[in-house]
């Protein structure tokens, strides 16, 4: 890709950030992000709630409000039933509602495997961008949704994970990262990401990276998914998350108690995950305190930013 010279351009693909952020004026500039993938869960509802709640998530890691979104599909002509479809896009649009966030339109294509996401436009005050280049020194790390989503998933399709774990996980990725989003800007923090398919330690890596810092996070202070570990034995890793330990995990120090399928967790390929956040020290029970009060369930302190060696991450047991 070309270099971005237009000076209102805040945040363009340089710097592998969530979303690209345009200034229109002084005080206001557009979000704007994309994202679709082919199903994670049988049912269609919940697929195409999923798929929304992963898309808009860009925003929202950045510190945006949604506007308005639009269908992206792909969906075969023939094969598969149209009422199949229709509760794909029911499931975006109700999700898409829960954000405020308008579907104001979209696009479809024939295509044997059925694809869906939006493409997400909002606002954002130019002032107020949560980027993942800010992190400093002495932060703490606040993660807001447990990991194993990539497992759990993996599983499900092999028919291995329990009705309940099911269940949870799909309540897990269709949850909003709007309230997280609130707390965050209400607070204020140095960085911000939300956790996907690189899986923690390749997103933390690139805000380290972009932000010339180090960390250091512990094993035990990361939520995990119930049943993860059980299923992980079982073999349920998906082709992402090998990728993202060969990859980023070169920039890891493992503590040697770290076994190898807890690196895999910690590497495990993310749909929909939380958002990480960089949050100055003193201003970390704040941020806590109103997590809670708008009601994020995980609310982990997992490590901090350490004046090391940038864009290295040092993982303790
Ligand atoms: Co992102
Ligand atoms: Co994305």
């Amino acid at each position: 890709m070309p270099p971005i010279s237009d000076p209102n351009v805040l945040v363009g693909y340089s710097t592998v950030d969530d979303a690209a952020v345009y200034r229109l004026s002084d005080g206001l500039a557009l979000v704007q992000t994309l994202d679709f993938f082919a199903p994670v869960v049988d049912d269609p509802y919940s697929y195409g709630a999923i798929a929304a709640a992963n898309a808009l998530s860009d925003v929202y890691a950045m510190g945006g409000r949604p506007l308005t979104a639009l269908n992206i599909v792909c969906f075969p002509r023939s094969g598969l039933s149209k009422d199949i479809l229709t509760e794909i896009l029911r499931g975006g649009a109700d999700k898409a509602q829960e954000a405020g966030c308008v579907i104001v339109g979209g696009h479809t294509v024939d295509d044997s495997e059925p694809k869906y996401g939006l493409a997400v436009t909002g606002l954002i005050d130019p002032h107020k961008i949560v980027t993942n280049a800010g992190a400093k020194p002495g932060d703490v790390l606040v993660l807001t949704k447990p990991l194993g989503i990539g497992i759990i998933t993996t599983a499900l399709k092999a028919g291995l994970v329990s009705e309940e774990t099911a269940r949870r996980v799909v309540a897990v990725m269709a949850t909003l990262n709007k309230a997280a989003a609130e707390a965050m800007t209400t607070v204020g923090v140095n960085a911000g990401t939300d956790i996907t398919g690189y899986g923690l330690v390749g997103h933390l890596v690139e805000m380290l990276q972009a932000s010339e810092v180090g960390a250091t996070i512990s094993l035990a202070a990361v939520p995990v998914l119930e049943e993860t570990w059980g299923l992980l034995a079982e073999g349920a890793i998906s082709g992402g998350t090998h990728s993202n330990l060969e990859f980023f995990g070169r920039e890891v120090a493992w503590a040697p108690a770290i076994a190898q399928k807890e690196k895999l967790v910690l590497c495990d390929a993310q749909t929909s995950g939380g958002l990480l956040m960089a949050v100055p020290k003193d201003k970390q029970e704040r941020l806590l305190e109103e997590l809670h009060r708008v009601g994020v369930e995980t609310r982990a302190v997992i490590g901090e930013i350490v004046d090391g060696p940038p864009g290295k991450l040092a993982v303790l047991p």
